[in-house]
Formats: C-alpha cells, structure tokens, sequence
C-alpha cells in the first residue's frame, strides 16, 4: 500500500491505497476553508500552521496500515510553498522512520488521475483542468508525456469565481457560491465581451472579465440579492462561453475519443451541461470525477502514485524539493 499526503493548499488529507487494483483503503481530508473565508481567500501562513495540527491527527488513525507500506507519496508541485512544505517534511519524517521509498507527486497530474479513482488508468486522454491556481487543456498521451495546448495568461477560471463573489461580498470559496447564486439570475442581463473572441491566441484569460465586472458592480446604485444574482449569471455564462469557444477552436480539426474535465471547477454543473453537449457532437465520451475528488485531495494524490510506484518514480530523500511553481508540464503544441 501507499501512503499519499496533500497539503499544497487549503485541505489537509492523507489516504492510503492498495498498489495492486489501486483500492482506496482509507481517505480523509480536512478543509480549512471556514476558517479562510473570513479572510475571503486563502492565508498561506495560517494555512500551513493548520496543516502542521491536523495532518498528524489524520495521520494518527493510519497506523494501523503501517506494517503494509511500501511507499510514501507526497505533493510536492505546484501549490503555495509554505503548505507544500509541510507535507513534505511528514513525508521525509515517514519515509526515514518506516525506512519507506518517497515518490513526489505533481498535484495537477493528481487531479488527472481522480478520473481513474479505483479504475484503470485511461490514456491517451484530452483534459481541461480548471482549479483554483491552472486553467489548462491537456493532451495526456502517458505519465510522463503532457502536451499543454493551452494555458491562462492571467487568472485562472476558478479564482475568477472567487474574486467575482470577494467583490460581490458573497464569501470564500466563490466557485460554489457564484454557481448557487447564477440559478436565480438572468444571465442575459449584464452583457460582460467574452474575452479573446477575436484573438487567434489559444489562450485563456480571466482578468478582463473580472474587471468588467468590478465596473458593473460600482456602476450599481442599488446592489440587491437580486442584482448580484444576475451578475454571477452573466458572468458565469461568459466565463464558460470563453473556455467553449478557445477548447472548440482547438479541437476543430482534432478528432477527440476520451475527454476529461478535472480540478475544484469540475463541480460546476453549467460548465458540466457545455461540456456534455461538446462531447456529444465530437463523439466523444466525457470522464467526470466523482464530486469528492473534484476538489483537492490525497486520494487522487494515492491514485497517481500507484502509477508512480509501478513507473519508478521514486526520489532520493535528499533531492526532493517543494516547486510552488508548474514545472513539469513544459511541452507545448
Ligand atoms: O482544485 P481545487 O480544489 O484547488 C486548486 O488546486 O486550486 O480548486 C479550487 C477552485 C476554487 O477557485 C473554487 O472557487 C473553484 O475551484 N470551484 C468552482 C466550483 N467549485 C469549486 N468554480 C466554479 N464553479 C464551482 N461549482
Ligand atoms: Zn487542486
């Protein structure tokens, strides 16, 4: 078995998976997201002093698997360093005193593996990953062969979210929020330009729309329920529309067999409805994780690791490093 930890942001989690049919033995996450919200996002100092209480508590109702490990895996890339760090030294400190193998795991190749949670691996596979920190489209020919056929310039799709609901005071994390809130609004009503539209650029980006929005909302004399509704609508709407018509652009020509959508804004359900109806006419089928393994967690970390474990992927206690920064992913087409 393998123990995998996840610590590069705002969870703290630990799971334990069975290498031979990749079981999920045991899995456990605290989130720390009630206490950030008061901050209205993310404070990596006291994210990492959290990690530094909770992860060992998790870690405590483990031990009983210790005896059947044969490896420690950790997320050790991309994420916010002082976090990441925390995880890392658990690992370092587990793989010492159990004398245990470390594999380092890329926390953005975890969530493309929580499409094969207790599954066989499926590659190749076509994937937008939609996070907090990436918007990415992947081209996942293997483990080791990622091909990023496009990328954010500025924001990503899910901190977009979350920046639209800090302006709007609606609370942290935004993603969910905004998406409840969108029901009731009419998404015609604010008319936000779909960033890029006319640009060749296969890129994405999210900073404009965010701005249009902060216009939109100052411009307000009355901002009611009701006229935060409609706002998160529109720009819900328009923020989808611009990763539809950049991931048609790029497959026009492109045949297309399994496409997956993977990170915390996988959960969304209108983004889900586009992406259903863009498989359908690609003749595509469309690998979605289950809702808990949308958002981080050491599960996917695990899952990864199996791979990992069978592709050799161990490191020597001593190299392993904590890369706050996307790294891996370098090849672009
Ligand atoms: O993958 P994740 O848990 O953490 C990172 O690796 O970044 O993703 C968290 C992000 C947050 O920005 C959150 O607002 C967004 O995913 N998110 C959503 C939804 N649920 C979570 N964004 C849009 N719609 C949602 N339903
Ligand atoms: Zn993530």
């Amino acid at each position: 078995m393998i123990l995998s930890i996840e610590s590069s942001c705002d969870d703290s989690s630990i799971a334990i998976t069975r290498i031979k049919d990749a079981k999920l033995m045991y899995h456990k996450k605290i989130s720390q997201e009630l206490i950030h919200s008061k901050y209205g996002g993310v404070v990596p100092e006291l994210a990492a002093r959290l990690h530094a209480v909770t992860l060992p508590k998790i870690l405590e109702e483990t031990k009983e698997y210790f005896g059947e490990l044969k490896a420690i895996a950790v997320t050790n890339e991309p994420g916010l360093s002082v976090t990441l760090v925390e995880g890392v030294v658990m690992a370092k400190a587990l793989s010492i005193s159990l004398n245990l193998p470390l594999l380092p795991i890329n926390h953005l190749r975890g969530h493309i593996y929580s499409l094969f949670m207790e599954k066989e691996t499926k590659f190749p596979m076509d994937v937008l990953l939609v996070s907090g920190g990436h918007t990415q489209i992947l081209h996942v020919k293997n483990y080791d062969e990622i091909e990023i056929r496009a990328t954010t310039l500025d924001d990503s799709f899910g901190e977009s979210f979350d920046k639209v609901s800090k302006m709007l005071g609606l609370g942290y994390p935004g993603g969910p929020i905004v998406e409840k809130h969108s029901k009731r609004g009419n998404a015609n009503k604010f008319l936000y330009t779909i960033p890029l539209l006319n640009s060749p650029k296969l890129a994405f980006s999210y900073s404009g729309l965010k701005n249009q929005v902060r216009l939109s909302i100052e411009d307000q004399e009355v901002l009611n329920n009701e006229v935060k509704a409609d706002i998160c609508a529109s720009f819900q709407k328009t923020a989808v529309e611009h990763l539809m018509q950049k991931l048609k652009k790029i497959y026009k020509d492109k045949t297309i067999k399994n496409f997956g959508v993977v990170g915390g804004a996988s959960a969304n359900l209108y983004l889900g409805d586009k992406l259903e109806k863009f498989c359908k006419e690609k003749n595509a089928v469309l690998h979605v994780p289950e809702l808990k393994y949308c958002s981080d967690n050491a599960a996917m970390i695990g899952r990864c690791a199996v791979d990992a474990f069978k592709l050799d992927k161990f490191i020597d206690m001593k190299k392993i490093e904590v890369k706050p920064r996307l790294q891996s992913f370098t090849k672009n087409v």
